[in-house]
């Protein structure tokens, strides 16, 4: 099996994944063979997962049932959590399986992603009854489920365009995202939602920003394939500071009451700055 997109969402095309993505529109297809990542043995079970996980577990708390809400704890005490009730994430799940780092790059090329776009598989397990507060992330996330069944709510976010952070209802707003966000923000999911369940072999594009909350109906394992691309103000400050980085001027420790030399410097830069161009900084910045 060739690693990448096509392979998990046949018989749809990557350019319609593409497509959908621009517009923020869900997509999910059922029947992808799970047996692809057979060469992965941590993932055939819950318990195999458990038994050989080599690092710490993130145990999401029930008071919010979020991420934004957990603590760590070893597979062992993991296993017990979860058995009460709680969702666990495996982070990072291609650090320990590289079989992995090949679909992470591939999905990445695929999507056309930069070079600096951070990726990761993640593995959530979620017992029965339980599942995800609603929330959005600031990333494209790929679900694919491994086994039980798991019901997504999925809804178009109409506060907050191209977020640059993750936010969960009922929790406090990020600062910078308040000063782009349509606040206040919601405190349950839109009226307009589409769902849809996933069982074994279910895979579900999400867009960034899309609202989500899941329940698993019984107990659920998937894996994600999570990318944070970098934002155009990402490169560009990259690239800023590189620049700046060189000239001893500017790195000269900051004193507030030195206005006119800071005013000097940006008009420096000002003047610099009309000689840059797209093609150099991503010269820079895409290796
Ligand atoms: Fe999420």
């Amino acid at each position: 099996m060739t690693p990448g997109l096509a392979a998990l969402i046949r018989p749809h095309l990557v350019a319609e994944v593409v497509e959908r993505l621009a517009r923020d529109e869900v997509l999910v297809v059922h029947g992808v063979d799970v047996g692809m990542f057979s060469d992965v043995p941590f993932l055939a079970s819950l318990p195999a997962l458990l038994g050989s996980w080599p690092d710490v577990v993130h145990v999401h708390l029930p008071d919010v049932a979020d991420e934004a809400s957990s603590v760590t704890a070893s597979p062992r005490d993991a296993q017990r959590m979860f058995a009460s009730g709680m969702g666990l994430l495996f982070d990072e799940a291609q650090r320990y399986a590289p079989q992995l780092v090949p679909w992470l790059d591939a999905i990445r090329g695929d999507l056309g992603l930069s070079a600096l776009t951070q990726q990761r598989c993640l593995v959530y397990a979620t017992p029965a009854g339980k599942g995800t507060a609603a929330h959005f992330d600031h990333n494209v996330n790929f679900v694919l489920q491994l086994s039980g069944t798991k019901a997504w709510k999925l809804a178009s976010n109409t506060h907050v365009e191209r977020p640059m952070t993750r936010h969960t209802m009922r929790q406090s707003v990020d600062p910078e995202l308040q000063t782009y966000a349509h606040l206040p923000m919601p405190e349950a999911m839109p009226a307009e939602l589409v769902e849809v369940v996933l069982e074994a072999g279910s895979f579900l594009v999400v867009p960034r920003g899309t609202w989500h909350s899941t329940h698993a109906t019984t107990d659920a394992v998937s894996l994600n394939f999570t990318f944070t691309p970098p934002t155009w103000i990402d490169l560009f400050t990259a690239a800023l500071r590189s620049r700046l980085a060189m000239s001893s001027d500017w790195r000269e420790t900051a004193a507030p009451h030195a206005v006119a030399t800071f005013e000097a410097l940006l008009r420096d830069l000002a003047d610099d700055a009309q000689h840059w161009n797209a093609v150099d900084i991503l010269a820079a910045t895409e290796p």
